[in-house]
């Protein structure tokens, strides 16, 4: 509703400043003043403006007359009243000493839409008779002139969309009295809002939202301003409670005071008493309702009520529905504590928009706690939305007739609702129907939707296509987005889809389907998700050039055959997984015509052959082909490169990482490990880098980089031949994996998030999902971004354990095992607050075991066997519980828990390798994160994955957790997940 008043809004103003124009425009009268012309001309010379834009400013003194030329007026005596020059491609700077302030006589000046530069000039106040000046969208910055309060005789001031900032104090409007319209709208104005701005008898419009104005509006003197009929200071920073002095503003039509931290009981019937008021917003603040029935709500006039996002609790009070009488159409009480509806209450007819998402609205249909709903008393006619509530029990299918049958967007996601009420007659007006994360069971419904766009049925327990056993009745799809994903459905893909319109999504990724898929799909639809199926057969030949697909996702199933050339008639595709299937060949050079490839995912299938080198083409940002027979070399990277995933892991890769990757600036994930690269330590990788895993591999030399990685979470070179020291990793400069920077990534993340909601692009987006999960639920911190490990196992490292590995207090795993490390165990480690597992074994490290590492709480696995330390174990809370492998092979170790007393000397040494940490099992949790990047879109995409992933990541968590020995996990924190998931 929000966006409605908005655009309402955006409606409303171009419209609504009627000002009483000055008298005299005779622009074809012959009379332009000599000196009036030099000026102009002066002002045409001062501007830089694009001549082949400019529709006015280009043709002046084409003609002799100056008050002919386009945008100028001037009155009878010749001087210039009128100038507009808005839109007319201007750039640059506008100077004090600009000629266009001494065209004294002045009267309308507009100049919006130009692209200025630096302040707005002091010496527009020279303009001592401008009644109305438009400088909207001039991209001017700083300060307000202080002295603009001296045009006395100003009507109509409009400077939205700059970006002045700086506090407006009460001279910028002292000498104002005729003043009926202010927009100061989106700009960074600070500081308070001075009371003066009340006291301008004539203001008739202020809009002052969307800036960072703060403090308390205390009870204004608004004593003087009776005309005032809009005020919006909505997205701001202010706080108080809400002045009821408000309500002396007896012709105010429009209050928004939405986006602010306005907090307190607001006293809802004082408002409505104001005689005018249409809309009333108050969404996203801290406010409590209060209000009694005393009052004549039924002499209001209100239409529009959004009190949505507020610390509103107990039942909707019965004289909601009494506002306006007859006339609220839109009612918005979305999230806050509502449970329910007081009685009595009869649901006004005129209601078109009822909002009650995210509330605790409980019971079964038509009896919800204190609502007892039918179609007799139920009346709305365009949106209804009780989504995200505790609803339980059927859907009645007069549901379908509310409003009589008008509603075109139904939501009631997010509940426990089991089944849906036959018969059902879905309502040719519905566009939206979302019944998405219920329990619906049994046969898909029957419906006709011959007009819904929008289907979203994902996450329920439907188990059949019953609309196919209907036999002769064909019934038409005109979806545009149609989702079944995660239910139950088996069998094969019914034929059905291909006879219905087109899809521009098609999701039933997530369900037990069988059989091969039908070609006639990849005609229909734009994105189609058939994957986590049991789907079998080849990819289906012959795919028409005609092919429009930009997503296809066939992953987990059971594909076998190769990818086929044909697929490359499908030049638009975005973003290609077929991975987890069975599919054999080479990757066809045929994809490369789809220029606009962003992620590639080949993964886990039985592919060989090269990589054609045409693949990495400069839109991929994702490609992973792990797992597969792929040989041959990487290939190089383009100069423009937006790779920021590269997972290449389990192949029979040769050669070294190509030097080109240094181009690839966003890079992040690096996954090449388990092949059988050789070459030094690939220093050339960007400093974006976050996951570097190159373990199994021939890697060989040294670790010297001039550089440092501090984005870096999992550093894995195990299993190579490095050798020398470790020093020159630099862990001082990982600042990942310091706990005091983790917030401060999270920030970061937060700031791009308006890109995910709003569109539809892929660009950037390894780094928005982990934005969303960091968004959303601090229990998955811990896996990402933040899970954290270091493996330097299985090379040849020699010298001491550095200081500074002690420094990265955010590591969840460190591992040092099958080295040559000497030296005593660094007490630094210690500091390793978070370290859940630490294996230092086989190695020549000496001396005794600081007894520090004993008081590391989190630490569930620890090995030290097979090292040259002496000394007693020292005891600490969980040290002593570990079994006695982890330290054996020490031959001067004592104490528990080996069997080995510290008085008596002789050493039971036994030899035994079978006690290394199961370092597969706990990178479990990172490959998750390695191989992410396959499915990736469908977080984007499509909410119900979203949902799905995070139960997996959660899953993962759970491994760590009961790695961690703390299963503390419940089952109501995931459904918190899934809620605020869909919000996002
Ligand atoms: C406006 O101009 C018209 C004709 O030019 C004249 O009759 C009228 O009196 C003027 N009004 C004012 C307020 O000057
Ligand atoms: C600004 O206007 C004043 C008054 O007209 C004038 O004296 C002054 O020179 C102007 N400033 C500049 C920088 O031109």
């Amino acid at each position: 509703m929000a966006i409605s008043l908005l655009l309402l809004l955006l409606l409303i103003v171009p419209l609504s400043p009627t000002f009483s124009k000055p008298n005299a425009t005779h622009a074809h009268t012959q009379h332009c003043l000599e000196n009036e012309k030099t000026l102009l001309l002066e002002l045409k010379n001062e501007l830089v403006f694009n001549s082949s834009y400019s529709t006015r400013l280009v043709h002046w003194n084409q003609k002799e007359d100056c008050c002919s030329w386009e945008g100028v007026e001037c009155d009878d005596a010749g001087h210039v009243i009128h100038l507009r020059l808005f839109d007319e491609g201007i750039s640059g700077g506008l100077n004090e000493s600009s000629s266009l302030f001494r065209l004294h006589y002045l009267e309308e000046l507009s100049l919006a839409g130009n692209l200025f530069s630096g302040l707005l000039p002091h010496n527009i106040t020279n303009l001592k008779r401008l009644s109305s000046l438009g400088l909207s969208y001039c991209n001017f910055s700083g300060a307000i002139p202080s002295t603009l309060g001296n045009l006395t005789q100003l009507v109509d001031l409009e400077m939205a969309y700059n970006f002045f900032s700086g506090s407006i104090s009460s001279g910028h409007f002292e000498g104002f009295s005729k003043v009926e319209y202010i927009d100061l709208r989106y700009n960074s104005l600070s500081g308070s809002i001075p009371i003066s701005i009340f006291s301008i008898p004539s203001l008739r419009w202020i809009y002052l939202q969307d800036n960072q104005l703060s403090g308390k509006v205390d009870e204004f003197a608004i004593v003087n301003i009776s005309q005032l009929s809009i005020l919006d200071l909505s997205s701001n920073r202010l706080e108080s409670p809400i002045p009821n002095s408000f309500i002396k503003l007896q012709s105010l039509s429009y209050l928004y005071l939405s986006d602010n931290l306005f907090n307190d009981t607001f006293q809802m019937d004082k408002f409505l008493s104001l005689p005018n008021l249409v809309s009333l917003s108050l969404s996203n603040n801290n406010l409590s309702l209060f209000g009694s029935h005393s009052f004549a709500v039924n002499q209001s006039s209100l239409e529009s009520l959004d009190l949505s996002n507020n610390l509103i609790a107990g039942e909707i009070p019965n004289w909601i529905w009494e506002i306006g009488n007859g006339a609220l159409y839109d009612v918005n009480l979305s999230s806050n504590m509502l449970v329910g509806l007081q009685k009595p209450y009869q649901i006004p007819t005129s209601l078109r928009f009822l909002d009650l998402h995210s509330n605790h609205l409980r019971g079964e249909f038509p009896n919800l706690e204190g609502l007892s709903l039918s179609n007799n008393n139920f009346s709305v006619s365009g949106l209804l939305d009780l989504s995200d509530n505790m609803i339980a029990g059927e859907i009645p299918n007069w549901i379908w007739e509310i409003g009589n049958a008008s509603l075109y967007f139904l939501n009631l996601s997010c509940n426990m609702l089991v089944g849906l009420q036959k018969p059902y007659h879905i309502p040719n007006s519905l566009q939206f129907l979302d019944l998405h994360s219920n329990q619906l069971q049994g046969e898909f419904p029957t419906l006709s939707l011959k007009h819904t766009t929008n289907v979203d049925f994902s996450n329920n327990q439907f188990d059949q296509f019953g609309i196919l056993e209907t036999g002769n009745e064909t019934a038409v799809f005109g979806n545009s987005e149609f989702s079944l994903s995660n239910n139950s459905l088996s069998g094969s893909i019914p034929t059905f889809f291909c006879t219905a319109a087109t899809f521009s999504t098609l999701d039933l990724s997530f369900n037990h389907l069988s059989g091969s898929i039908p070609r006639c799909l990849f005609e229909n639809s734009v994105v189609l998700n058939l994957g986590g199926n049991n789907i079998s057969g080849w990819i289906p030949h012959k795919i028409s050039p005609s092919c429009q697909l930009m997503i296809l996702d066939l992953s987990n199933n059971n594909l076998v055959g190769d990818v086929l050339d044909s697929m490359g008639n499908c030049r638009a595709l975005w973003v290609l997984d077929l991975s987890n299937n069975k599919l054999s060949g080479t990757v066809p050079t045929s994809l490369c015509k789809a220029l606009d490839l962003r992620s590639l995912d080949l993964s886990v299938n039985n592919l060989n052959g090269n990589i054609p080198r045409c693949v990495v083409g400069s839109h991929l940002v994702a490609l992973n082909l792990g797992r597969n027979n792929i040989t041959g070399r990487v290939p190089n990277f383009t100069a423009v490169c937006r790779l920021q995933s590269l997972d290449l892991n389990n192949n029979n890769l040769i050669g070294d990482v190509p030097q080109s990757l240094e181009n690839c600036e966003s890079l992040k994930v690096v996954n090449v490990g388990g092949n059988q690269l050789d070459g030094t330590f690939p220093c050339m990788l960007p400093s974006s880098l976050r996951v570097l895993v190159l373990h199994g591999n021939r890697f060989h030399g040294g670790l010297r980089c001039d550089k440092s990685w501090s984005n870096l979470q999992i550093f894995d070179i195990a299993n190579n031949n490095f050798s020398g020291n470790v020093d020159p990793l630099n862990f001082s400069d990982w600042r990942t994996m310091m706990r005091d920077t983790v917030t401060k990534v999270s920030y970061e993340y937060l700031a791009s998030k308006s890109a995910i909601t709003d569109n539809f692009t892929l660009v950037g987006y390894i780094e928005k999902v982990s934005l969303i999960i960091k968004g959303m639920e601090r229990n998955l911190v811990k896996i990402w971004p933040d899970f954290t490990s270091i493996d330097l196992s299985c090379n040849n490292f020699q010298g001491g354990i550095p200081d500074s590995l002690g420094e990265l207090n955010a590591l969840y795993l460190l591992n040092l095992s099958h080295n040559s490390f000497t030296g005593t165990i660094p007490k630094s480690l210690s500091n390793l607050t978070g370290l859940g597992a630490l294996d230092l074994s086989v190695n020549q490290l000496t001396g005794k075991i600081p007894k520090e590492i004993a008081g590391l709480t989190f630490l569930q696995v620890m090995n030290v066997s097979h090292n040259k330390l002496v000394g007693e174990i020292p005891t600490g809370p969980q040290i002593q519980t570990f079994p006695g492998d982890c330290f054996e092979g020490n031959i001067g170790l004592c104490g528990l828990p080996l069997n080995i007393s510290c008085i008596a000397s002789p050493p039971n040494a036994k030899s035994d390798e079978k006690t290394e940490i199961e370092w597969d099992y706990v990178f479990a949790a990172a490959g998750y994160v390695v191989g992410f990047g396959s499915f990736l879109w469908v977080l984007i995409f499509r909410r119900s994955f979203r949902e799905r992933y995070f139960e997996k990541i959660e899953d993962v968590y759970e491994k760590i957790v009961s790695l961690r020995k703390k299963k503390k996990r419940r089952v109501v924190g995931r459904r918190v997940v899934r809620n605020q998931a869909r919000r996002h």
